[in-house]
């Protein structure tokens, strides 16, 4: 009888729950995406995010539950996202997850979403297989979403330094901004993967990339003002409101847009697969490990994963943008090393790790 965890994930736009047994088998995984709510500002509203969390929140539970084959009953431990994230948004799961383990009479622990993140890669590997066991302690964590990039070393369970982050723009927010400047839908990462799929290279010079050599930090912010000045030039930006496939030259300017996102793409997983790779080496690592939504990216993963000698581990798409099974696994470890928290733990919008 393995201890099974519900996890409420809720800090940014997906209403997430998940349950999951022993830290590592999935047995289910709800995510409610507020994608199609936000998508005409280009952006996550926060307040629209946390109205509409409180409406998918029960929906969201109650499947879960079905899935996962468990009554509410079954249930050992109630877990929720209590930063970093949108305060509004946060208070909705974690006041959801505190209601449950008050009248469920069940403990209560509270997850940081980076930490989440990097416990996705312990999902569907077990025992011997969890990345604890193989390739072992100290592993190298690149967690880049919509509002991080950050390069952590993880010691041990529950142990981490933070070693490099972004000084600007997180890597997610970059590719939701050129997105943005080339006319594409919102969230960017997965629109710019997809016209970068099709692209030729032309004539188009490279991106620049801002190494920054002495440190491990990233800085984003540049490249994307390159992107801006770029398309301005190539007349891509401002981009066509109402964009008709038979419009004269509209072919034309889809390969351009579809060559600045490719170059776009480019930069940013060289810049992330090269600072990941040397902060491996600097700390003598014995593997390294990937999560958050940007790691979702096919060309980083094929790319991270051809350039490194050491093991990499990165969970499936699905499991590095946010998701409730992976603050369930995370809680699992900080339960077994006794971490407590009682009703009064409060949301911390800018919770750090490490
Ligand atoms: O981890 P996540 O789901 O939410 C946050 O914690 O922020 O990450 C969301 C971010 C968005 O900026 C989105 O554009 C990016 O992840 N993203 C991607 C891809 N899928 C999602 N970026 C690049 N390529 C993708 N395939
Ligand atoms: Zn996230």
């Amino acid at each position: 009888m393995g201890l099974k965890i519900l996890g409420i994930e809720t800090s940014c736009d997906e209403t997430a729950v998940g349950v999951v047994e022993d830290g590592h088998r999935l047995l289910s995984n709800i995510v409610s995406s507020q994608v199609e709510l936000h998508s005409p500002y280009g952006g996550v509203v926060p307040e629209v995010a946390s109205r509409q969390h409180i409406r998918d929140m029960a929906p969201a539970v109650e499947k879960a539950l079905a899935d996962s084959g468990l009554n509410l009953s079954e249930i050992d431990v109630v877990a929720a996202t209590y930063g970093p994230g949108l305060a509004g948004a946060l208070l909705t799961g974690l006041n959801t997850a505190k209601a449950l383990s008050f009248s469920l009479g069940k403990p209560l622990v509270g997850v940081n979403h980076l930490e989440g993140h990097i416990y996705a890669s312990w999902l569907t590997r077990a025992g011997d297989d969890s990345p604890a066991d193989s390739p072992g302690f100290p592993l190298a964590c690149l967690v880049a979403s919509g509002g991080h990039t950050d390069l952590i070393l993880m010691e041990q369970h529950g142990s981490y330094r933070l070693v490099g982050r972004t000084r600007d723009d997180a890597a997610g927010e970059a590719f939701d901004k050129a997105a943005r400047i080339l006319g594409l839908g919102f969230p960017g990462g997965p629109e710019i993967q997809r016209v970068s799929q099709g692209a030729t290279a032309g004539t188009l010079p490279p991106l620049p990339r801002a190494w920054m050599r002495d440190t491990l930090d990233f800085s984003f912010s540049g490249v994307k003002t390159a992107l801006l000045h770029l398309a301005q030039a190539q007349g891509v930006y401002p981009p066509d409101a109402t964009p008709d496939s038979a419009e004269p030259g509209r072919a034309e300017m889809d390969e351009l847009i579809g060559e600045m996102a490719a170059n776009f793409q480019e930069s940013l997983v060289e810049v992330m697969v090269v600072k990941t790779l040397e902060m491996a080496r600097r700390y003598g690592v014995k593997g390294i490990i990937l999560g958050g939504g940007v790691t979702a990216n096919a060309r980083l993963r094929a790319e991270i994963t051809r350039a490194s000698a050491l093991p990499v581990i990165i969970p499936p798409p699905v499991l590095c943008t946010d998701n409730g099974a992976m603050i369930a696994a995370c809680a699992y470890f900080q339960y077994r090393r006794g971490e407590q928290f009682g009703l009064e733990l409060d949301i911390d919008p800018a919770l750090p790790l490490g």
